[in-house]
C-alpha cells in the first residue's frame, strides 16, 4: 500500500492509525484530532504573514484558517480525500507530492510543516532540501517537531495492518542540526500547549 493510499484510508475511515519503526518507537495519526483547531495553532497561523504552502495539508485545518484571512495559501497533499476535505474548508488545496512538481517552486515566503510533517517521506533531510528549494530567498519553513529528549527516528514504520509508511521522528533540538546539513538555520523555536515548534531559514 502506498503512503497516498495508507493516508487516503485514514482519512476516509476517519480512524487512528498507529505505526511501529523497528527500534520499537510508535507514532499515532489522528485524522479527527487534525481536523479540529488545536492551542498552539494560533502562534503558527501568525508567523504565515504572506503567500504559504501548506505541505501535507490533510483536512486544511491551517490552509483553510490562512484562506479565511486572507492570506494567499495553497495546501497540498497526496491524499485525494485530503484535499477535498480542505477544499471544503474553503482552501485551496492540489492533490500533489511534495517532491514532485509545486507550483511556486522557490516563491512561497512561508512553508508549514505542521503536525509532525517533518516525517513526511522517512528522511527529513531530503525533506528539508525540498523545502528550501520551495522557498523564495528569505522566506521561512515552519516546523512543528516532538518533544526535546524524545528519541529520533527515521525510515520505514509499518502499521498494523502490515502497510509499511516512510515516516521520521525529529526532536526540536535536533533541528539546528539538521538544518545546518541542509544549508539552512534555525531563526525560533517555541513551544505551546506540549506542541514544538522552530522556524528555519536558508543560510
Ligand atoms: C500528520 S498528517 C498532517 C495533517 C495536517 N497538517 C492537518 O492540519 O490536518 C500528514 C499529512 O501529510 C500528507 N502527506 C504524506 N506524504 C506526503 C507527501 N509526500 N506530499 C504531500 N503530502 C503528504 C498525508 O496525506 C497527510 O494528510
Amino acid at each position: 500500500m502506498s503512503a497516498a493510499t495508507l493516508f487516503d484510508a485514514m482519512f476516509r475511515r476517519s480512524a487512528p492509525v498507529t505505526v511501529r519503526h523497528p527500534n520499537g518507537a510508535e507514532h499515532r495519526f489522528d485524522p479527527i484530532a487534525w481536523c479540529h483547531s488545536r492551542a498552539g495553532d494560533e502562534a503558527l497561523l501568525a508567523r504565515c504573514a504572506g503567500p504559504t504552502l501548506d505541505v501535507g495539508c490533510g483536512p486544511g485545518r491551517l490552509a483553510g484558517a490562512l484562506a479565511g484571512r486572507g492570506c494567499p495559501t495553497l495546501g497540498i497533499d497526496i491524499s485525494e480525500t485530503a484535499v477535498r476535505l480542505a477544499r471544503r474548508r474553503g482552501a485551496a488545496a492540489l492533490r500533489r507530492d511534495v517532491f514532485g512538481r509545486v507550483p511556486g517552486e522557490g516563491r512561497w515566503q512561508h512553508l508549514l510543516l505542521a503536525d509532525g510533517n517533518i516525517g513526511i517521506g522517512g528522511d527529513p533531510a531530503r525533506l528539508l532540501r525540498r523545502c528550501r528549494r520551495l522557498l523564495a530567498p528569505g522566506g521561512r519553513l515552519h516546523v512543528e517537531a516532538a518533544a526535546p529528549g524524545t528519541a529520533g527516528w527515521s525510515g520505514a514504520a509499518v502499521a498494523d495492518d502490515g502497510s509499511r509508511l516512510p515516516w521520521a521522528c525529529v526532536p526540536v533540538d535536533d533541528l539546528a542540526a539538521l538544518a545546518a546539513a541542509t544549508a539552512m538555520r534555525v531563526l525560533d523555536t517555541w513551544t505551546e500547549a506540549d506542541r514544538w515548534f522552530a522556524t528555519l531559514t536558508a543560510h
